[in-house]
This record gives structure tokens, sequence and C-alpha cells, in this order.
């Protein structure tokens, strides 16, 4: 269980004493840990590192050992993984196993704030300093003195502010807005995207500078359709829960629901899973759960979005093809391994062909497969033209 400071709802908002470097206490003086914490790092070091953490894929073993590899030291952590992929879990994880576990963990989402208002939320302000700012306050970063702040959604963050994170980063100091007093401060950075800054910074959105002093140790949370094996002990784990959450008997879960549930893509990853068995579970009016209590996308009668399937990995974005590809066949087709295999053998053809100029004994050596064949699916497809 996390620890009562571990959260970000108490953070007083009001006047706090500045804190200065000489008032610090040395960095890392709290060898005090979380009993919670304490307990699931004596665990093996590929085991979940904290409670209701579910998967025990390869992917997400090589997490855990990460996560408790690096949590002990106070370097940057980034990371990284699509939405719903367990970021924050991980976050507060390195803080509770961290020699900090006893001090604040402050979360800031950088995405929810306008620039000035997330100035003011990170560093503080003092009265006057913008119309509105009746009363000095105090900043997250002051706030996560001794802890650590994990700033969520960091691709969000401007141009501007990007720099004096910078600053925090490189010298450990900043001013309140509207201040020339420097505060210094000792807290350990975590940022999480979900965004690839690479393209960010590509795009002129992140600054490569601040990328590198983020980027110290990443940490990759890799989506729900990379390690489907993890989705029976998600889904049963999320059942137990909802069905106590909502006074029910635990249904059945059956392998027939968990095929289905391995084969749909998940892009919301395991937030998105989380909220489906819950809906699942509250229309549940029987002892087993079944596949049309989950919305029509799920059960591969409604078109996914593709685009997610960019920058994913050939098995995935196949998975994905396959999937539309039978959904658009519709429930009656009786054709829907002919018509999703030609489709995918003409797009072949047409390419290899187009990258060989229409040579067809260069194509077929590079295709591997029989010249006479060749010749009679590039009839069979009407490729003649398109090919050169
Ligand atoms: N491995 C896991 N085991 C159990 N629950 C998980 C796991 N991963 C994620 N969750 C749950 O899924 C939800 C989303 O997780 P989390 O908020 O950590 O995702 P995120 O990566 O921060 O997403 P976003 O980028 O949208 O902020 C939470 O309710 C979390 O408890
Ligand atoms: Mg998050």
């Amino acid at each position: 269980m996390l620890n009562q400071r571990a959260t970000d709802a108490g953070f007083d908002r009001k006047e706090a004493p500045i804190v200065q470097a000489k008032t610090l206490p040395p960095s890392g003086a709290r060898p005090i840990m979380s009993s919670s914490a304490a307990v699931m790092n004596n665990a093996r070091t590929d085991a979940p590192v904290m409670d209701g953490m579910i998967g025990q894929s390869h992917a997400m073993r090589e997490v855990y050992r990460l996560t408790r590899q690096v949590a002990a030291s106070s370097a940057t952590v980034l990371l990284l993984g699509e939405t719903g992929t367990g970021k924050e879990l991980i976050a507060r994880a390195l803080h509770e196993l961290s020699l900090r576990a006893s001090g604040p963990f402050i979360r800031v989402n950088c995405g929810a704030l306008s620039e000035s208002l997330l100035e003011s939320e990170l560093f503080g302000h003092v009265k006057g300093a913008f119309t509105n700012a009746y009363e000095n306050r105090t900043g997250r970063f002051e706030a996560a003195h001794g802890g650590t702040i994990f700033l969520d959604e960091i691709n969000s963050m401007s141009f501007t502010l990007q720099v004096k994170l910078l600053r925090v980063l490189q010298e450990q100091e900043f001013e309140r807005v509207g201040d020339s007093k420097t505060i210094r401060v000792d807290c350990r950075i975590i940022a999480a995207t979900n965004r690839d800054l690479t393209d960010e910074i590509d795009a002129g959105k992140f600054r490569e500078d601040l990328y590198y002093r983020l980027n110290v140790v990443p940490v990759y949370l890799p989506p729900l359709r990379e390690r489907t094996d993890d989705i029976p002990a998600l889904v049963h784990h999320f059942v137990k829960r909802y069905a106590a959450v909502n006074n029910r008997p635990v249904p059945r879960v059956t392998d027939e629901l968990l095929n289905y549930l391995k084969n749909y893509a998940w892009p919301g990853n395991v937030r998105e899973l989380q909220n489906n068995i819950e809906r699942a579970i509250v229309l549940c009016q029987d002892e087993e759960l079944t596949i049309d209590l989950f919305p029509p996308h799920v059960r591969g009668l409604a078109p996914i979005r593709l685009g997610r399937a960019k920058g994913g990995t050939l098995e995935t974005m196949c998975r994905e093809l396959v999937t539309l590809g039978i959904t658009e066949a519709g429930e009656d087709s009786n054709s829907v391994h002919e018509r999703v295999v030609s489709l995918v053998e003409r797009e072949v053809i047409l390419q290899v062909l187009r990258g060989c100029q229409g040579v067809q004994t260069k194509a077929a050596t590079r295709l591997g497969i029989n010249r006479n064949t060749l010749h009679k699916k590039i009839e069979d497809y009407h490729l003649e033209s398109e090919a050169r």
C-alpha cells in the first residue's frame, strides 16, 4: 500500500517557509523506508514492485528489475510508454523503494495547466507577482523537498518553462515567480511522457538539452498488446476487484472470453482493460462473464483505430490489420481467409515489383517464389500497369 504522504492531494497550497540551501538535510538523509516498500524490495528482483501491480511477462519483469535498480539512486528517471501502461504506478514505486520514501511524493500534471499557471504551480509566486496573486505561495518543487517530484506529461510543457526546468535539473535552484531570491531544493525528479520526445524535438516543441538531462535512466512501459501473456492475470485481478467493489459474487471467466480479450489491441492499454472489466461486472447478471458484456470494437465487430499501430512492431500491426479485415468482411462472410491473405499478398508483390522496376525475374527471386507463379499472380491481381 502507498505511504500516506505519497499523494499530491494533501499538498498545502498556502504560504510555507522558503527552503534555503543551508537548512537542507544532506541528500538521502532518510534511511527509513515505508514498510510496504521494504516488503516489495525484499522480494525477488523481477517480482512486481508494488501491491496491485500485475504482470509477469518478460517485458514487465525487466521493468521491475530496472525500477528496483534505479530506485535507490537519485538519478532522474524518464518514464516512457503509451497512455495507460502504468507509468504513474512505476513513478510511485520508484519513490516508495527509494531512500526518500518517508519524504513527500508530489505529482504535477504538466498537461493540465496553462503555461503561467504551471509556472506558479511548480515554482510558486510572491504576492503581487501578477493579477490575482493575493498572497505568497510555495510551489511544488519546494513541497517536494526531501522527496520526489513526478512531472507527468512532460511533453506538454512550454519551451519557456522547459528552460526553467533545465536550470532546476542542473543547479537544483530557481526563483518564485515575481521574486529574485534563489531557492534551492533537494528533490528527485521523475518525468513521464506518452509521446516520443525525439519526435517533439524534431517538431521544435521540446528542447534537446532538456531531453538529455531528463533521459538519464529511461524506463519503457510496453503496450499491453505486446505482452498479451499478462492479460489473463490482469482480467482476474480486475474481475475480483470490481466484484468486491460492487458487492457481487466473482463471476467465472471462460477461456473463450480471455481469447477475445487477448486478441484485441487495447490502444488505451491497462486503463482501457480495467474500465471495460468494471463495466462488464456492472452489467453482468450471470455467474459467468461473457463477451457480449464488452463493447463491439473489443469483440472485433467494429473498426479499431489503425493509427495506433504507427511505430508498432510488424506483429502488432499485422494483428490489427487482420482484426480490421475480419471486421470489415462482416459476420456472415465465408471468405475471410482469402480476403485478408490476398490483400497482403497483392501488396507485397506490388511493392517488391516496384522495387525491381517491374522486372519479374528479379522480383520472383526477391520474393522467393517461382517465376511462373509470380506471372500468374500479377495477372490475377491486375498488377501489370501498377507495378512499373
Ligand atoms: N501492471 C498493472 N497492474 C495493475 N494495474 C495497472 C497496471 N498498469 C496500469 N494499471 C492501472 O491502469 C491505470 C492506468 O495506469 P497509470 O495511470 O499508471 O498509466 P499511465 O501510463 O500513467 O497513463 P497516462 O499516460 O494516460 O497518464 C491505473 O488505474 C493503474 O492502476
Ligand atoms: Mg499517468
